[in-house]
């Protein structure tokens, strides 16, 4: 049985009649009213992602995540459940701690206050002097509601919103075949963009992009129009899916495609023995999943028991509303968000989590966006400004790299008065879709 059939139908993200026809004006990606509003209605009541479980294996390691102004810890507890707390001492508000660490207790830098891990006081100087009594045990950080899925720790500043399952609907469900929790960070980055965080979104709910953009992808994921599924979902989630097989329309002008030909024969698959491109493009293709079913086993390939016909080769390419990207392919989880810069709503932070499926044997991996990695945890995020590609140079010419540099004319657009609204093709519905969702919430409609 395929994932499709267990989840609620998704509604067709090719048809722009599913839609309102919001405008997406410029106005929402340059002003600070509009900012403000995100916050409002938007930011505080989402959920957000702190960090992977597999920072924090131990009790007392814990994550700070940092959004505009606003900072939350969140905790591994002695019986290994993750709890939250806002950063900010329960005395007279000092930020508590800077970074992800490890401690068995948080003690403030201004008066030495000490909050347990479960964020409950248990020290306090002159305890006694204070005329409302000992705080001790008594008082507690203000918490966040905490929970986990996919290996990721999520919370939320919302104290009455729905539970996270709830929230990600249906994309527990969909993804369920994949090792999430076990996948392995191999490449990590913060980059500051000079755009505002809605262009990030904007950009992976669409592929039509890709042609112009990203010339390399086209002979090893399909980008042929009526070839891909786009899928959307009432809470503002969507994916498109495709095969990760050669478009038929980008032939290689000399007939041979050697990226195609490569991965067929790591699977020992003949890429001469097919007698058109045709065949050698969707044969292969079919014959690919076949020597996938065949070999994994034997060759350490061990998630791929539980992923579906269309899970072992193809790539559904997932947005999560409003911010976090997520792209699976076969052997990879490629982790991507944006962030809003707490000041000025034309920069924002992007984020770039490249995670593997750990193979048995294998040593080193394909990162897919930053290159080949070896298989180990990073311990560190890289923090960069993207500086017209000045501030990440060993990225330069990887397909996240060739987004980042339309950032910035993409946000110089949206001020012309030459742009109103965008005009889409069937294709980039979800564009569109995207902007009505988040209308819907800053109008207090939350779906
Ligand atoms: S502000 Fe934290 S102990 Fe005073
Ligand atoms: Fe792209």
């Amino acid at each position: 049985m395929t994932n499709q059939e267990q989840v609620p139908p998704p509604i067709d993200g090719r048809d722009p009649a599913n839609l309102r026809g919001d405008p997406i004006d410029g106005d929402r990606y340059y002003s600070r009213e509009f900012a403000q509003r995100e916050w409002d209605m938007l930011w505080t009541k989402i959920w957000h992602v702190a960090g992977r479980l597999a920072d924090i294996p131990e009790a007392g390691d814990f994550l700070v995540h940092n959004f505009m102004k606003e900072s939350v810890i969140a905790v591994r507890q002695e019986d290994g459940s993750v709890r939250a707390f806002y950063n900010a001492c329960g005395h007279r508000g000092m930020r508590l701690v800077s970074d992800s660490s490890s401690l068995d207790s948080f003690t403030c830098p201004y008066h030495g206050w000490r909050w347990g891990k479960d964020g409950v006081l248990e020290h306090a100087q002159d305890a006694e002097d204070f005329p409302q009594g000992n705080p001790c045990g008594k008082l507690s950080l203000k918490e966040v509601r905490c929970d986990t899925w996919g290996g990721f720790v999520w919370y939320t500043m919302d104290d009455d919103g729905p539970d996270l399952l709830d929230y990600l609907e249906p994309m527990p469900a969909l993804y369920r075949n994949y090792p999430m929790d076990t996948a392995v960070r191999v490449a990590w980055y913060r980059i500051e963009l000079n755009a505002n965080w809605k262009f990030v979104t904007d950009n992976f709910s669409e592929s039509y992009h890709t042609r112009t953009a990203h010339p390399q992808v086209p002979p090893w994921i399909d980008q042929d129009v009526d070839t891909a599924r786009h899928e959307m979902w009432p809470k503002g989630h969507g994916r498109t899916v495709q095969p990760m097989r050669p478009s038929l329309t980008d032939r290689p002008a000399s007939g041979l495609n050697e990226v195609f030909a490569a991965i067929l024969k790591s699977w020992d698959i003949d890429p001469e023995g097919y007698d058109s491109y045709e065949d050698f493009v969707m044969e292969g293709w079919k014959d690919l999943k076949a020597a996938k079913r065949k070999l994994w086993k034997e060759r350490g390939y061990l998630h791929y028991e539980h992923l579906d016909d269309e899970e072992i080769t193809d790539s559904p390419h997932t947005v999560i509303f409003p911010n976090v990207t997520i792209s699976f392919l076969p052997d990879n989880l490629v982790f991507f968000r944006s962030e809003p810069h707490a000041e000025d709503p034309e920069k924002c932070y992007f984020d770039l989590w490249c995670m593997a499926f750990p193979v048995e044997g294998q040593e080193e991996v394909e990162s897919i966006m930053a290159g080949p990695k070896p298989l180990r945890e990073v311990d560190e995020c890289e923090h960069r400004v993207f500086d017209e590609g000045r501030g990440i140079p060993e990225l330069a010419g990887q397909i996240v790299y060739q987004d980042m540099e339309l950032a910035e004319g993409m946000q110089a657009g949206m001020h012309s008065r030459g742009y109103g609204d965008a005009y889409l093709s069937a294709q980039e519905t979800r564009v569109r879709f995207f902007h009505e969702v988040l209308n819907d919430w800053l109008e207090g409609r939350r779906p």
